[in-house]
């Protein structure tokens, strides 16, 4: 049995029939063709699948396709691209916040919403806001610093 929903995902309407069982993370991965995505650890536990349902960041790995029904979805794809970038993902780039790049989508996501809900005050308040997001090359001193020159 499917579930029909309606949803807008990065400013785009769309309508679709869905397996209730899908994740948010494998539609938009394996449906929507949206691989800057990614899938880590599938357990809510490395931050690497997180985007935006209208304000809040969530981990799309935990959160049913069905859920967005109604809702508006933000992926990296979303934010900005190669010849605008978003802020953060300019930051990232000058201060070299990442090595392997894959937990960087993430770490992006997650980084625009530690500063739009003023959770950058201090090194030590922008890592316990970034702790969901795990970045296996140890990145996290370039991360910071893009965070604060965006909150700058
Ligand atoms: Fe979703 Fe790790 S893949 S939190």
């Amino acid at each position: 049995k499917f579930v029909e929903i309606e949803t807008s995902i990065n400013g785009r309407q769309m309508k679709m029939k869905l397996d209730p069982r899908t994740s948010l993370l494998n539609l938009l991965r394996e449906q929507l063709s949206l691989t800057g995505t990614k899938l880590g650890c599938n357990q809510g536990a490395c931050g690497a699948c997180t985007v935006f349902i209208g304000k809040e960041r969530i981990n799309s790995c935990l959160t049913l396709a069905a859920q967005i029904d109604g809702q508006e979805v933000t992926t990296i794809e979303g934010i900005g691209s190669e010849e605008d970038f978003h802020p953060m993902q300019a930051a990232f780039i000058e201060h070299d916040g990442f090595q392997c790049g894959y937990c960087t989508s993430g770490q992006i996501m997650s980084a625009i919403k530690v500063v739009e809900n003023n959770r950058a005050g201090s090194d030590d308040e922008i890592q316990e806001w970034m702790s969901g997001n795990i970045c296996r090359c140890g990145a996290y001193k370039g991360i910071v610093a893009a965070i604060k020159t965006v909150r700058d």
